[in-house]
């Protein structure tokens, strides 16, 4: 077992902060055979509300979407209608990788502007600007068959041309969630896609890691834009074993591992979101004797994270982090969600959880006697 984590003085990029001119993230599209069905289990099992859709009778070609959220997360369901060649798209992206996401949208300042730097970069543009008046956009391809989409809008009424808002009732509720705190993408390899963030994005590099708990391993770079409001951790396996290689042959291909959605309240969160019948990472109940020693003092009780099966990791002497991740989605063990919430200046992903479960789960063994 071992874990290497290195937190550093972040790289300045040689290309400018900022290039593409990047304000935020705007959306995550997901490609699945049911947009109703998982818009619907969004808003129960993780207190999203409705906001937009989009089918033949709004004027979208190809597609029933729906788009559900919370705070400034919005995610967007797409399955394929008709016989529209996006239609065919949507088809054959969900037969090769199952539900997943395919495309993460970004607001930019000036999609020209943003088009004209990823082609300078050697990016293909797989969808070149649209201009409604209303709303501009254009899309690149990143790894695997997931896009990039710069968009900008001049109407902020409307999602996008072909959508319509519907009412989804005042955001009140137990869940709250505030926005995309990072996303994962699993790809084959690390540095590349590193290399391609900081030329096309500008990012840094924050940290990273290398992890070998002697069952699976895996390496992972942190990409992040300066401003910090946009974190893209980058794995690769390191192990013919690795969850990240089963990751890669189970999606066949590059692709998003988790997003992490973050709440100012876990522990009522993750109470009411098992109330709601949402599945989680098991976590044996020897984790927690450790929990004090490696932690110290924290405004949680350990008997609430005991309780509702929450982690916890501290990455700064004035920061910590607790965190939980979801099962599996969708039918393939692919993407999965992470509920993060921050104490302090926390700025670490639960690199010391690795560890901390790895040997919570052998004292559990031994306590079988399996050891
Ligand atoms: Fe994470």
């Amino acid at each position: 077992m071992s874990v290497t984590a290195v937190s550093l003085e972040a790289k300045k990029s040689s290309r400018g902060d900022n290039p593409l001119g990047v304000t935020g993230i705007d959306h995550v599209e997901f490609y699945v055979n049911d947009a109703e069905e998982w818009a619907r289990y969004h808003e129960h099992r993780l207190g999203m509300r409705r906001r937009a859709k989009a089918d033949r009778t709004t004027g979208a070609k190809g597609r029933r979407a729906v788009i559900v959220g919370q705070g400034r997360i919005n995610f967007l369901f797409a399955e394929a209608d008709g016989d529209d060649p996006s239609a065919a798209d949507i088809r054959q992206h969900v037969a090769t990788h199952g539900n997943g996401v395919k495309d993460i949208a970004f607001r930019v300042r000036d999609v020209a502007k943003s088009l004209a730097h990823a082609r300078s970069e050697g990016c293909t543009v797989v969808r070149d600007i649209e201009d409604n008046g209303d709303f501009v956009g254009g899309t690149i391809a990143a790894f695997g068959d997931t896009t990039h989409t710069f968009l900008q809008r001049k109407n902020h009424d409307k999602f996008a041309p072909g959508y319509v808002n519907v009412a989804g009732g005042i955001e009140e509720d137990e869940i709250q969630l505030m926005c995309i705190d990072h996303m994962v993408a699993n790809v084959e390899s690390m540095n590349q896609w590193c290399d391609w963030y900081a030329r096309v994005f500008g990012f840094e590099e924050a940290r990273h890691f290398d992890i070998n708990t002697g069952r699976s391993a895996l390496m992972s770079k942190v990409m992040g834009a300066s401003e910090g409001y946009i974190k893209i951790p980058i794995n690769e396996p390191s192990s013919k074993n690795s969850q990240i290689q089963e990751y890669l042959d189970e999606y066949r291909g590059p692709g998003i591992q988790h997003i992490a959605l973050l709440t100012p309240n876990i522990v009522a969160a993750i109470a009411e979101m098992r109330n709601r019948g949402m599945d989680f990472l098991e976590v044996p109940d020897t984790y927690y004797d450790k929990v004090p020693e490696r932690v110290g003092e924290i405004k949680e009780s350990i008997e609430d994270l005991k309780r509702l099966k929450i982690l916890v990791d501290r990455d700064r002497a004035d920061g910590y982090l607790l965190q939980l991740f979801s099962k599996p989605l969708f039918d393939r063990p692919t993407l999965f969600y992470e509920i993060i919430q921050r104490r302090g200046n926390s700025d670490g992903f639960g690199e010391g959880n690795f560890t901390a479960l790895f040997e919570a789960i052998e004292r559990e063994q031994a306590k079988r006697g399996k050891l």
